[in-house]
């Protein structure tokens, strides 16, 4: 297959290769974003970010804006924040949403992946503060692709039930929701869910995307703040071994793990079992803090590909190989 090496998608976010990192709640920091900007694609600020997250006394405007900050201080190259997109007519009570688009756009941080739902009140205002807005919905339809589309979304990107985090309702794969989403649409499409190595990036370009979003890969980076527990455990883990822990999420197999899968294939409601993790901490508690056995470690389908540490650059070029100069 021949791969273009200059597209839509490095023009309009202005990055050497066509990969953006994906946000991932308490995750991601100013050192994983900037590391991964730095070797050529897109760094996301995720939610929870940076030494302050936990932190109750420190506002969460203040947390934004030091952690956005530091990456300035460790790259001069475009990186991206992570906003909750709500459902219209919801938005306006969002104190979270409207902290983080004030915050991202007085600190010049134009590039904003909003994920959620269509939500054209805010990417009015996205574009009228001359932001560039990357839409990951989060169980996606070809008709809002296209209301997307045409309410000003910059590019779009198409998420299979392979991907690790909250997983689309609808459980179509990647490889058949990203050529719907290419087919809908005009704007370039970033495939997610599931690539973690070149063959898939390469699968992703021949389904028509235009770039990938990746997020479980680069957990196991060296400068992903995620501990070395869940590194570790994400390398061990065998992809036919992940449980279902609600209709929303997986997770490798360890004991609180287990007892979220019983009491979610018991009849228990997703939401009521989603209420219990969040109150043992969710992945906070199994990635950042590394207590695998007592939260959840939320990965994609495609683990068995991840066999080591690396740093991000180290990912980049592995994901990238097609596109680095021969
Ligand atoms: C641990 C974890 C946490 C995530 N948290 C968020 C989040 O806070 N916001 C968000 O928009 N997506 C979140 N995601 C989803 C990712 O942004 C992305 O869609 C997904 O990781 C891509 O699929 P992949 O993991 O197969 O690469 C999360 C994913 C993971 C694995």
């Amino acid at each position: 297959m021949k791969i273009n090496k200059s597209n839509r998608v490095q023009n309009i976010l202005g990055i050497d290769y066509p990969i953006v990192q994906a946000p991932m709640n308490w995750i991601t920091n100013a050192e994983m974003v900037a590391a991964v900007s730095n070797a050529g694609g897109l760094g996301i600020l995720g939610f929870n970010a940076g030494p302050d997250a936990k932190d109750d006394n420190v506002p969460l405007s203040q947390k934004i804006r030091n952690e956005i900050r530091e990456i300035q201080s460790l790259t001069d190259k475009p990186f991206g924040i992570n906003l909750y997109s709500p459902p219209e007519g919801t938005e306006v009570d969002n104190v979270f949403v409207r902290t983080t688009l004030n915050v991202a756009f007085e600190e010049g941080v134009k590039i904003i992946v909003a994920v959620g739902e269509v939500n054209r009140n805010i990417f009015r205002e996205i574009k009228e503060r001359n932001g560039v807005i990357i839409f990951r919905e989060l169980n996606p339809t070809v008709s809002s692709a296209k209301i997307a589309e045409e309410n000003g979304v910059d590019i779009i990107v198409a998420t299979g039930y392979d991907e690790g985090g909250h997983i689309p309702q609808r459980a179509i794969g990647t490889f058949s929701i990203v050529p719907t989403i290419v087919d809908a649409v005009k704007i370039p499409v970033l495939a997610t869910g599931g690539i973690n190595e070149v063959r898939g990036v390469r699968a992703a370009f021949a389904l028509g995307a235009e770039g990938v979003f990746v997020g479980t890969r680069f957990i196991v980076s060296e400068e992903c703040p995620a501990s070395d527990e869940a590194k570790q455990d994400i390398i061990l883990s065998k992809a036919e071994d992940l449980l279902m822990v609600s209709s929303l999420q997986r997770s490798t197999p360890h004991k609180s793990a287990r007892e979220f899968a019983d009491m979610y294939k018991n009849g228990i409601s997703s939401d009521d079992v989603e209420a219990e993790i969040t109150k043992r901490g969710g992945i906070r508690t199994g990635m950042l803090d590394g207590k695998v056995e007592e939260g959840i470690v939320s990965v994609n389908t495609a683990i068995d590909s991840i066999k080591e540490i690396k740093s991000v650059e180290g990912i980049v070029k592995d994901l990238m190989a097609d596109f680095l100069e021969k």
